[in-house]
């Protein structure tokens, strides 16, 4: 069979895209675990509710216009499930899951994430506008996984 030289270019650099591909998804799937690249920290899932901060998931002031947010998620629920703060705050999440995976996503910002069992997530965000914020769940978690969603109220 004869091929032409464009031909065997393409063949030669889509071949190598593909071993390039695998070669990173091996890389996370066995070297980093399929944990979240950023920090490795770790919780006993089973004993989240008796693990500090964890024990008492809420939303505390920690300075002047800056909030931490320490938050379980579960099948289907945030937990606090209402979260208001004043306009301008920036809030640091500390997240995790009693159970399966979910993800958190907040409607018009960057915010991001997902929570998975064992893990502690956080992540920082700054809410300059005011208005109602729909966080949702946007790991597919069960069958209740559409109604996992609450609402941060900036004032
Ligand atoms: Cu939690 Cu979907």
């Amino acid at each position: 069979m004869k091929m032409h030289l464009d031909e065997k270019i393409w063949l030669i650099i889509s071949f190598g895209m593909i071993m390039g591909f695998m070669f990173f998804t091996g890389y996370q799937t066995f070297v980093l675990g399929m944990g979240p690249p950023s920090e490795m920290e770790t919780i006993d899932p089973q004993r989240v509710d008796e693990t500090a901060p964890f024990d008492e998931p809420g939303v505390y002031q920690i300075g002047e216009n800056e909030y931490e947010v320490v938050m379980t998620l579960e099948i289907f629920s945030f937990n606090p499930g209402e979260i208001e703060i004043p306009a301008g705050s920036t809030v640091h999440f500390t997240m995790t899951s009693k159970d399966v995976t979910h993800g958190v996503q907040v409607a018009g910002t960057n915010m991001n994430a997902m929570v998975m069992p064992g893990h502690v997530q956080r992540i920082t965000q700054t809410f300059r506008e005011p208005g109602e914020y729909l966080m949702l769940c946007n790991e597919y978690c069960g069958t209740g996984h559409q109604f996992m969603a609450t609402t941060i109220t900036v004032k």
